[in-house]
């Protein structure tokens, strides 16, 4: 199967799947009764890798090299224009082998010029690459994504994931913008968080499990379809924030796999995510219902965290980290045996 095969199919398992959230059952917030602050007085911004944001959002990285990417890609960028979201597009390299689809990417930074954009490759791409990639959406940051159990279980995936490590090490030493590194739905340990750090990377995109599963996507994707062992496969999502805050307590947590309502969303970055990235729903709400539908929703779930914050008495993000939460159940336990904290 061609990449190009591969991109359209992921974009129609992402449209007709139905839309997975994290499980955040065991993180409760705290209830307080007197927040002594206003709906219309919060403070949303926040800011990654130096970068600031007016709200704490992004729409994670999709799509692009592929012909109908384009149209996507713009509608996104639309939207996430009027949401005040940044916006992640997906990953380059099909436009770096064949520049043709450059235009499948660049498009996100003609509708969203003043936007924050950040460009998209793998751990297999190199300096140069990645500088093209940069150059190419005019990005305000590069995400490098891991996404080593989605390569092996797809039969034409990457079987070797040597040498991720010095290249993007290299890639940041390079690069003139600052580098995230992301998973796409398995999570990142405490232990391959300091490693990131160590690497001069300036932020982590969890990407943990709950939400878009690409072991099940692939097995459905399969001929014929198979069921895999493995679907459970990985880290959640509010586990792997505290993993990767643990692991690297000097960087930028920014959250996502299955965050899809503001209560999860407050819940995210209550453990201490500096911003929320949304995928999945992203797609399948454009895919499925249209534009004007994903705008509402992602307005709706802005409008969720809001009502969250002032029960919290939070009157900014900084605030909302250091409100009451409690943590019981499986993911306590896994806490305290990971020695983890907030
Ligand atoms: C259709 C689709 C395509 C994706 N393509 C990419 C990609 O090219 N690069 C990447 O880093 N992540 C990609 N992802 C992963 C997302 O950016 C995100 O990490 C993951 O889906 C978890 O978030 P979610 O649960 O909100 O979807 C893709 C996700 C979907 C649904």
């Amino acid at each position: 199967m061609t990449r190009r095969e591969r991109k359209l199919e992921h974009l129609k398992y992402a449209a007709e799947a139905n839309l997975a959230s994290a499980d955040f059952h065991d993180v409760q917030l705290v209830h307080n009764c007197l927040p002594e602050t206003a709906y219309t007085a919060l403070d949303l911004s926040t800011t990654v890798a130096g970068i600031r944001l007016a709200r704490p959002f992004f729409i994670n990285a999709i799509t692009g090299g592929v012909e109908a990417a384009e149209d996507i890609n713009r509608s996104l960028a639309e939207v996430a224009k009027e949401c005040g979201f940044a916006l992640a597009v997906g990953s380059q390299m099909a436009a770096l082998e064949n520049a043709e689809y450059s235009r499948t990417f660049s498009v996100v930074r003609e509708v969203y010029p003043d936007g924050v954009i950040f460009a998209n490759l793998g751990a297999y791409a190199d300096a140069d690459l990645a500088a093209k990639a940069v150059e190419m959406v005019q990005a305000d940051a590069l995400q490098i994504h891991l996404n080593v159990p989605q390569e092996l279980v797809m039969p034409e995936g990457d079987r070797d994931f040597r040498g991720y490590t010095e290249r993007i090490a290299e890639i940041v030493k390079a690069l003139p913008v600052p580098v995230i590194v992301k998973e796409v739905g398995f999570g990142i340990a405490k232990e391959q968080a300091a490693v990131i750090a160590s690497l001069g990377a300036a932020a982590i995109d969890v990407g943990g499990k709950g939400g878009t599963n690409f072991i099940d996507i692939e097995s459905r994707r399969a001929r014929p379809p198979q069921e895999s062992i493995l679907k459970n496969w990985g880290i959640s999502t509010p586990l792997a924030i505290l993993e990767a805050k643990t692991g690297a307590p000097a960087l930028d947590i920014v959250a996502s796999g299955g965050i899809n309502n503001g209560l999860l969303a407050a819940k995210a970055l209550a453990l201490g995510a500096k911003a929320v990235g949304i995928a999945g729903l992203a797609a399948k709400v454009l895919l499925s219902e249209g534009k004007e539908a994903l705008k509402r929703r992602l307005q709706n779930i802005v409008a969720e965290l809001k009502l969250i914050m002032v029960m919290t008495g939070s009157p900014s993000l900084v605030e909302l980290q250091k409100i009451p939460v409690v943590i019981t159940g499986k993911t306590g336990e896994w806490m305290k045996a990971r020695e983890l904290v907030r």
